[in-house]
Parts: structure tokens; C-alpha cells; sequence
């Protein structure tokens, strides 16, 4: 069983900060979503793993990725134009070969992990395994509609009126029967050849589907859900206490994971949230839902519910939630509390 990882796309909707940064490669509770689905991956017991990259932001995947071995994993870059989920399956295929995969979204992350998927796909000997999830929007999705018996009879691509709510979630396993309809479908309204045609294909020609419903929560950075909602998810999930840094008169509450080099002096820290590397905070309360990037500064302010990425610095502001800080960007309070200075880059947004 291989894997292929897709973390390609512009991520339009998550500007400005996919102007310097993969969409993959936002920090959810300090670590990139791509990160937690390669650890799905794994943990799935794959070793083999084709990443899908952009001509545009590729660099950062790969400097992030590297050569897999931080995952125990051996990694192939592929590049993509973004043509779509079974064009990319296309562009993969030297590197698939003859072997079964796994395909994930890399801005897709789901709670039950890769394993139980694989193992049923294997007992089951299918062709193709898909997870669904009962949705509130599925017009931005792709939707199965399922008979009594509850196989996948059909799948749409973003139906105008969906006849169902069950959308199809960004992790699919294919047997290398995937190729022979990828290469009978013909490109979509949106010039995109889609992985759900490609799997409606695999049905119409007789090979095993088959569905499962997802009884876990899915995060869809790219589309469906805001960063800070994936954060608060993420946090819940995967923070345990774990205080590394200096904490110095102080009071440190709950699930709180806070990194060697961190230093909390004088302040008051409610998990779950996570403190990076380095980072600083200093007469502050840090509540729910946090994430401080490694080497932020948060000093003489209160920060809830948000994230500061590598860098970023709060100093002297009274109340600051649901935020999200980029790199190295910085708020603080003038002491004339009427006038706001800002140097702010594209697509940024502030409220004051
Ligand atoms: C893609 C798939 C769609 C699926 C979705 C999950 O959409 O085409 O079927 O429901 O991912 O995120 P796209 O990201 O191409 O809009």
C-alpha cells in the first residue's frame, strides 16, 4: 500500500496568509495540518508516499517534508498543475505503479485515522473505500447517494441541489483499477477532472465501492471550516500536559503543552493551548484555545482563542480573541487609545 498526499492548490480563501504559505502548512496547534495526515499515514503503516506539490508553493511543502524521514517515510515529490483530484491520481501514476494507495488531502484532516480504512478495504478486497460525512453545506462538496443496502449508487461534484447531505471527505483508497477510469473521464464544468466521476466510472464498470460514514469530526481547512476552528479541534484532540519550558510565578491549568526554550513568567496560562519553542510570555493571561508559535512574545496582554504564528507579538493589548497572527506580526497599544497605526499587508483584517 502507498499513499499520495495532496498539497498542492492556491488557497485563495485563506489569504493573506497563503500568500507566503502553503495552505497545507498553516500551523494548527503549532504544526502544520499536513503534518497530522502524514502521521495518519503512517501510523496506517505506510512508508511509500507520493506528495502532490504546486509549482507556486511547492518549495515550502518540500522544505517542511523533506526527504519523509521525519515521518519514517520515504517521500516522492510530484508536480501538478491544478487540475483536479484524479488528475493528480494521473500525474501520479509512474509513481503508484501497480500498488493499491491511500489518496488524502493535505488541508483534510479527519478523526479516525487511515488504519480501520485500509484494513476494511483489504479484507473487504475493494477497489475503492470512501468516507463520508453528513454535512450542513453539501453543495460545496462532493455528495454520494447511497441505496437501502447502503452502497454508492451515485456521486455528484458540487450539485446545485445535493440530493443528500453526505459528503465525500478528502481520504479515498483505490485498488490500481482507479487508472482505467481516470483515463475514461473527460474534464468537468470546472475543467477539473474529479475524483468523483472517476469513482462514479469505477462503479459503472462494475469493480467495488464501497462507503463508510464517519463518526469523527473532519477538519477541511481549505474549504470548509476556519483555521481557528481546526485549532480548537486539534488542541482538544492532540494536547496533553507537558511542561518543558520555565514557568516562573505562575499558574499553569489544564491540558497545556509548553516547549523547551519557553518562558512564562508572572502569568496565568488555561489550556488546552500550546506554547512553542522559545516563545515568550510575560505578564499575560493566555486562555482556551491558544497556540503560540515558536519564538511569539506575548507580554503584559490577555490572548484567547487564537493563534500566533512563529515570531508574532502581542505586547500591552487588554484583550485579544479568536485572532490569528502570521509570522512575525505584531500588535501592540500606543497608550493613546483613540488612534490606531497599522502596517498591514495584503488581504489582512482588522477589527478594532
Ligand atoms: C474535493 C473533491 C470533493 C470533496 C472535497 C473534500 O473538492 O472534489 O469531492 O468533497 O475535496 O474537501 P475540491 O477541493 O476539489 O473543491
Amino acid at each position: 500500500m502507498k499513499a499520495l498526499v495532496l498539497s498542492g492548490g492556491k488557497g485563495t480563501r485563506l489569504r493573506p496568509l497563503t500568500f507566503t504559505l502553503a495552505k497545507q502548512l498553516i500551523p494548527v496547534a503549532n504544526k502544520p495540518i499536513l503534518g497530522y495526515v502524514l502521521d495518519q499515514v503512517r501510523e496506517a503503516g505506510i512508508t511509500e508516499t507520493g506528495v502532490i506539490i504546486a509549482a507556486e508553493t511547492g518549495h515550502h511543502v518540500k522544505e517542511y517534508v523533506r526527504d519523509g524521514s521525519g515521518w519514517g517515510m520515504r517521500i516522492e515529490y510530484i508536480l501538478q498543475e491544478p487540475l483536479g483530484l484524479a488528475h493528480a491520481v494521473k500525474q501520479a501514476r509512474p509513481f503508484l505503479g501497480d500498488s493499491p494507495f491511500v489518496m488524502c488531502l493535505g488541508d483534510n484532516l479527519q478523526g479516525k485515522g487511515i488504519s480501520h480504512l485500509v484494513r476494511r478495504f483489504q479484507d473487504d478486497r475493494l477497489d475503492c473505500l470512501i468516507l463520508l460525512k453528513e454535512v450542513p453545506d453539501p453543495q460545496r462538496f462532493g455528495i454520494a447517494v447511497l441505496d437501502s443496502a447502503g452502497q454508492v449508487t451515485r456521486l455528484l461534484e458540487k450539485p446545485k441541489e445535493p440530493p443528500t447531505n453526505l459528503a465525500v471527505v478528502g481520504t479515498y483508497v483505490f485498488s490500481p483499477k482507479v487508472h482505467q477510469a481516470v483515463d475514461r473521464i473527460r474534464p468537468s464544468w470546472r475543467n477539473e477532472l474529479e475524483i468523483t466521476d472517476a469513482i462514479q466510472e469505477m462503479i459503472g464498470m462494475g469493480f467495488r465501492v464501497a462507503a463508510e460514514v464517519l463518526d469523527s469530526w473532519w477538519l477541511d481547512t481549505g474549504k470548509k471550516d476556519d483555521i481557528l476552528t481546526a485549532n480548537q479541534i486539534v488542541l482538544d484532540e492532540y494536547v496533553k500536559r507537558d511542561i518543558r519550558g520555565t514557568v516562573e510565578g505562575s499558574t499553569v491549568e489544564g491540558r497545556v503543552s509548553i516547549c523547551e526554550g519557553a518562558s512564562i513568567k508572572g502569568s496565568r496560562v488555561r489550556g488546552p493551548c500550546v506554547i512553542g519553542r522559545g516563545a515568550s510570555v510575560e505578564s499575560s493571561f493566555i486562555g482556551p484555545y491558544t497556540s503560540i508559535g515558536d519564538s511569539a512574545t506575548v507580554v503584559n496582554s490577555a490572548v484567547e482563542n487564537s493563534i500566533l504564528m512563529t515570531g508574532a507579538s502581542v505586547k500591552d493589548v487588554e484583550r485579544m480573541e479568536d485572532s490569528l497572527l502570521g509570522k512575525n506580526a505584531r500588535i501592540s497599544k500606543n497608550g493613546r487609545s483613540r488612534v490606531v497605526r497599522a502596517n498591514v499587508g495584503d488581504f489582512s483584517d482588522i477589527e478594532v
